[in-house]
């Protein structure tokens, strides 16, 4: 590990989370009696700097909230974490992006978004250029719009800082966005969105998934499977990442914090593997925890959770 802190720009999305905590979700025209509800900091963007800063990264935002009182609390929430929010403008006339996240009694969700504010995020090309000379990582998802991502890609590459994509939730890829992806974490819905191949059960198709990203354009590639772990591919292979089992509370952000630490760890020059090995180990923890954002846990706490069976080729 080299001494200064690694670099990271992250342009995406700030959410409230409204938070139901529920037996189970509804059936159609069905009414639930739910158990609890809390508004907790969330938004695939801010997880995924959250993850990076709470790994020793330096981190800055780009984003957009409303004039509203959650866009206050989510910002301060990130700067707490030690992110610089600079970056992140308020729109005069969008509310801050919501989310509402249903808990299952097993850990699974289901979320729906409001983007709000998200939705109207608009780059400034030489701020931009600012923020990104000298990081190392551009981290992306698309809960923002795709021509700012497609934007922020280019200007990434132009200043030679890497760019990792989670390309979620799933939308169609402007061509020319694949060529300038570095590296490419997906799920498994994604993973069938954007190749038509169904790695759920199977870690020799996520393998054929990472192969088939790569042939796209994408240099490092990995699928994440859930409770059966990662496979990441790269140019000297597959490698598969099996998960340990644990008592799931919440699945929410486990992929924003497989990312972020799969970011830093790279930064800090480990190898694909060795980073999903430690991605596998974060995602883990949050599982354990019910929320976003108070569900990322810490280098130290990564570090300490040794329980990951053996990772293999393929
Ligand atoms: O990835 C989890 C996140 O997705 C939630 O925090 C929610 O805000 C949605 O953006």
């Amino acid at each position: 590990m080299t001494d200064s802190p690694p670099t990271v720009v992250c342009l995406g999305s700030l959410n409230m989370d409204l938070v139901l905590q529920v037996q189970r979700v509804p059936a159609e025209g069905e009414t639930v009696q739910g158990e609890t509800i809390r508004y907790v900091p969330g938004g695939k963007g801010a997880n995924q700097a959250v993850s990076c800063a709470r790994q020793g990264a330096r981190v800055s935002m780009i984003g957009r909230v409303g004039p509203d009182h959650h866009g206050t609390t989510l910002c301060d929430a990130l700067a707490q974490d030690g992110i610089d929010v600079r970056n992140v403008a308020t729109d005069p006339h969008e509310p801050t992006g919501v989310a509402l996240v249903m808990v299952e009694a097993t850990g699974l969700n289901r979320i729906v978004v409001i983007a709000g504010a998200n939705g109207k995020v608009q780059l400034d090309e030489a701020q931009l250029a600012h923020c990104l000379s000298g990081a190392q990582f551009l981290v992306m998802q698309f809960e923002v719009p795709m021509a700012q991502v497609l934007l922020a890609a280019q200007v990434a590459r132009r200043l030679g800082c890497k760019v990792v994509l989670n390309p979620s939730p799933a939308k169609p890829m402007p061509e020319a966005l694949w060529s300038l992806v570095d590296v490419m974490i997906v799920n498994e819905t994604e993973a069938h969105f954007l190749t038509g191949m169904s790695p759920d059960t199977d870690p020799q198709v996520a393998a054929e998934v990472g192969r088939q990203l790569r042939a796209n354009g994408v240099s490092q590639a990995v699928v994440t499977l859930g409770a059966l772990g990662a496979v990441a591919t790269d140019s000297s292979g597959s490698t598969y990442h099996p998960a340990p089992h644990v008592q799931v509370v919440d699945t929410t952000a486990a992929g924003d914090t497989f990312l972020g630490v799969v970011t830093v760890a790279l930064a800090r020059q480990q190898s694909l593997s060795a980073s999903v090995d430690l991605g596998i180990r974060a995602s883990t923890l949050c599982v354990q925890t019910l929320g976003a954002q108070p569900s990322i846990p810490t280098l130290a706490q990564t570090l300490r959770n040794t329980a990951v069976p053996a990772w293999s080729h393929l």
